[in-house]
């Protein structure tokens, strides 16, 4: 099982920009951690960071085929980006969007969010530690989707077995 993990505009500026909201953990720092939780869970992982929307756009498709799930932290083009959105809706897998800070108590205008409805679910207000649950979360997902996927298997079996008789 894989997941990819989609950073957007000036995440890669984490623990110098805005310490007072986002704090002080660099962006490998935090990638260095979810990486340590994926080989205990089993999970292969691949981080992506762009401050471009078409960039990003590029690695949701690229998802299509290659990956189980998809964390994403859009930064502002939360705010702005159908082209992001449509392209979540259109892999149409497990994803799940961060936000480090808590976006519903910033500007008004960081309460528009673009992308929520596209996405399973939305992680906010957490600080870094946000991406750690949405491992967890992403986990327990994709644990329930294999789950029903050999139940389904197996109740199909039996009436294979019976038409081949
Ligand atoms: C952010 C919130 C966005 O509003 C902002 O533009 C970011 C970071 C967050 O993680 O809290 O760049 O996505």
């Amino acid at each position: 099982m894989k997941v990819v993990v989609i950073q957007g505009p000036n995440l890669n500026m984490l623990g110098i920009r805005d310490q007072n909201i986002y704090g002080p953990m660099k962006l490998e720092e935090i990638h260095s951690q979810m990486k340590d939780f994926a080989t205990q869970s089993g999970l292969e992982i691949e981080f992506f960071q762009s401050n471009l929307e078409g960039e990003m756009v590029d690695k949701l498709q690229e998802c299509y085929g290659d990956a189980d799930g998809i964390i994403i932290n859009a930064a502002a083009y939360t705010h702005t980006s159908i082209a992001i959105r449509d392209a979540i809706a259109a892999v149409n897998m497990p994803t799940i969007e961060v936000h480090i800070s808590n976006i519903n108590r910033r500007e008004e205008f960081r309460k528009e969010n673009m992308i929520a409805p596209a996405c399973t679910s939305s992680i906010v207000g957490f600080g870094p530690f946000g991406y750690h649950m949405a491992m967890v979360g992403m986990l327990q997902i994709l644990s329930e989707m294999k789950a029903s996927q050999e139940a389904q298997k197996a109740q199909k079996a039996p009436k294979a077995a019976a038409s081949a008789k």
